[in-house]
């Protein structure tokens, strides 16, 4: 029978959610990436062997697994290219699929990123600057080009001309002072790109559909995390897209999982402007930044660092649907003393119940109430299953499980494929 999994981020991104998509996928026909687009990037690490993705899915290295990309995700062309040659050299090119409808970032997208963001003093987002909030803007207002439009330089370049698409963003461009690239620069920097990406252009919905009528079990891969949703985050200091299941129901038609997997360190990490209740400032915020190796994958910017937030990650959990969970990097952690947790907020304003949404007029004024916990020592990579971890450290995976309601079934404790310490 035809089983979908989702893996999706319970917190700020950068959760790790590429290292459990490559275990995962193991035991699935194919994995689709469903939202966001090159601001993610995905670390894998493979018998030693680095890779970062940013646009398709995590399961680069398995032969044996399909690969899509749906059409909600924003794709560059040149990092589509890219990571399209490394498919090549790995002997997998045949295995991966791009959706028809996927929207093009173009150059005047990513200007309009940089010149907004550099305009906007201190109310910046602070993005990745890879064009994502443009394109999204576009694709909403229901003009630009999709990826099928690389097929033909003449419909590539009536896409960029329909409904006002380029006199409007070369406009706004201008107005921050910035030379918007031209619409022959962009349709001439997108068909050298195009030789690469056209043939592995199909219809994602199709072979998704026929795959589940087939019985073919699914994995979707989700990027950034659910504090950073459109809908559900800390907005403004968010992302563009639906990072929950919620975007696969839109953008791919499967409606029901089977398990909705969510990702979460066991401390916090945000890149970026917005509140960040736990996070630790000075001394201590760079000691965790560097021994977790906490710098952003696409960007190289310092990653802020904190303690674990349970009651964002108990929000992170309604809001996502979110059915088990996997913690990430709980080696970092080995050594520590005392290991604090956030398990309420209190603030002096109002009395904050479960129920709440955690926004960022919220979240920028509550005080984290924390618990100590004893740490542990030891090479957690020694243990074979959850059960056999240091008994200190079973007892900060309890506290999650207790505060969130959910059952952690796994926990990584290293970068590599076999780091995984599972319930059973
Ligand atoms: P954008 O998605 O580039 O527009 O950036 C909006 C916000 O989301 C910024 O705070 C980014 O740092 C953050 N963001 C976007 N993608 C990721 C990611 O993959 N990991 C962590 N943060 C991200």
């Amino acid at each position: 029978m035809s089983t979908s999994t989702v893996v999706i981020g319970a917190q700020w991104g950068d959760e790790g959610k590429g290292k459990v998509t490559d275990v995962m996928a193991e035991k699935v026909s194919a994995v689709a990436r469903f939202s966001g687009g090159p601001n993610a990037g995905h670390t894998l690490s493979i018998n030693g062997r680095k890779a970062v993705l940013h646009l398709l899915p995590s399961a680069l290295f398995r032969p044996d697994v399909l690969k899509l990309v749906g059409p909600g995700v924003v794709s560059d062309p040149e990092v589509l290219s890219e990571e399209l040659q490394l498919a090549e050299e790995l002997d997998v090119l045949h295995t991966v699929h791009l959706d028809v409808h996927a929207p093009i970032i173009l150059p005047i997208h990513r200007e309009l990123d940089k010149a907004r963001e550099s305009l906007s003093g201190k109310g910046a987002i602070g993005t990745t600057q890879r064009g994502i909030g443009p394109c999204y803007e576009d694709f909403v207002a229901r003009r630009g080009p999709s990826l099928q439009n690389l097929r033909s330089a003449k419909a590539l370049k009536q896409a960029m001309l329909d409904r006002r698409f380029y006199d409007e963003r070369s406009l706004l461009v201008q107005l921050a002072g910035i030379k918007p690239s031209t619409v022959d620069q962009m349709v001439e920097w997108c068909m050298e790109r195009a030789k690469n990406i056209v043939p592995a252009l199909v219809d994602t919905r199709e072979v998704i559909s026929r795959l589940r009528e087939r019985g073919d079990s699914l994995l979707f891969e989700g990027a950034q995390g659910i504090m950073l949703d459109v809908f559900n985050g800390t907005r403004p200091y968010c992302t563009s897209s639906i990072c929950g299941p919620a975007a696969i129901s839109a953008s791919l038609g499967v409606h029901s999982f089977d398990r909705v997997i969510g990702v979460s360190k066991a401390y916090t990490t945000r890149v970026g402007n917005g509140p960040f209740p736990t996070e630790l400032t000075g001394q201590a915020g760079h000691w965790l930044r560097k021994k977790g190796n906490e710098y952003g994958a696409t960007t190289g910017r310092d990653r802020r660092t904190g303690w674990l937030d349970l009651p964002a990650l108990r929000y992170a959990c309604r809001m996502g649907g979110i059915t088990d969970l996997i913690i990430t990097k709980l080696d970092i952690l080995t050594d520590i003393e005392k290991i604090r947790v956030a398990v309420a907020y209190s603030t002096p304003l109002a009395e904050i119940g479960p129920h709440r949404t955690l926004d960022t007029e919220l979240l920028e004024r509550v005080e984290p109430v924390y618990q100590d916990m004893d740490g542990w020592q030891g090479d957690l990579k020694n243990c074979s299953s959850i059960k056999d971890l240091p008994s200190n450290a079973k007892k900060f995976l309890w506290k999650i499980e207790e505060q969130t309601g959910l059952p952690i079934i796994g926990v990584s404790v290293g970068p590599d494929r076999e780091d995984m310490v599972w319930k059973e």
